[in-house]
């Protein structure tokens, strides 16, 4: 009977042991944790400015060799003001994410937040044979942090358009409401994505394109995906992906509809 006792007196005090270790534990990640997400809030703004920069430093090089266009220049002009504009918002963005702040929502037009993208993106689908193929109805609108909403759909397009690269195709962009949700979907008839890969491409650093090739086209950080899954997540959505090899890709996200007593 005593050592019955003394059993459960020894397994009271391990589980009173393990129970502080475990404070402990959690303590230590509050104050790691912080660290981590400038860490890679530090990465993902660079790749995000990166997407910004990429295309409007190709602009002005542009400009510069035909400086006598002055329609040509003050196009690049104006991107120039726009894209800086736009790498501001990131900035803030990508910092109040890192700091675990949730931006405000606001309710905004999917069409014309989807018009910014591309219009920042500032490529030319076309030269690269791609067609653009944009389906949003003018009246849905969505409760959103848009600059965040459009960093997602700006990684989806340059990964569909690099998917393309090789042989041009269809990008298409399509939303509806379903039920209680609005779906977003971004679609390519790219190369396709390896049945193995699939469970591995939302993970930070995954890539498959290989940056010692071409420094524009193909460079690759393998966080883009990452950071759409961290910011569908932050507006309590889904994103899903189905492809084929060969035949193409479609992610498609799910954001919540409208809360009613915004929408009325
Ligand atoms: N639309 C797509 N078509 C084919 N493969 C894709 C597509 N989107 C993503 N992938 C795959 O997922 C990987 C991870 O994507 P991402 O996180 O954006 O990183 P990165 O573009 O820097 O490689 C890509 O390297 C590619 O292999
Ligand atoms: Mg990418």
């Amino acid at each position: 009977m005593a050592s019955v006792i003394q059993k459960r007196l020894s397994l009271h005090k391990r589980a009173e042991d393990h129970h502080r270790e475990n404070q402990a534990l959690q303590s230590q990640l509050c104050r790691i944790q912080p660290l981590a997400n400038i860490g890679s809030a530090s990465c993902m703004i660079a790749h995000e400015i990166n997407n910004i920069l990429t295309p409007f430093g190709s602009y002005a090089d542009l400009a510069l060799k035909h400086f006598d266009d002055k329609a040509l220049v003050r196009k690049a002009l104006e991107k120039a003001v726009l894209n800086c504009q736009r790498a501001t918002k990131v900035m803030e963005s990508m910092l109040a994410l890192a700091n675990g702040d949730t931006q405000k929502k606001q309710t905004v037009g999917l069409a014309g937040l989807i018009d910014e993208v591309f219009t920042c993106l500032c490529r030319d689908f076309g030269k690269d044979r791609i067609q653009l193929r944009i389906d949003i109805p003018e009246d849905l609108k969505v409760h959103v942090v848009a600059v965040q909403i459009q960093q997602v759909l700006m990684n989806l397009s340059l990964n569909a358009r690099e998917a393309m690269l090789e042989r041009g195709g269809t990008l298409s962009l399509r939303a509806y409401n379903d039920a209680d949700h609005t779906i977003i979907e971004v679609a390519d008839t790219g190369s396709g994505i390896a049945p193995e890969a699939m469970k591995t491409i939302f993970e930070a650093f995954y890539s498959t394109k290989d940056s010692s090739e071409s420094a524009e086209e193909c460079f690759g950080t393998g966080l883009g995906l990452a950071f759409c899954r961290l910011i569908i997540d932050k507006h309590q959505g889904s994103i899903t992906v189905k492809s084929k090899q060969g035949e193409g890709t479609t992610f498609k996200i799910s954001l919540p509809q409208i809360p009613s007593e915004i929408a009325s």
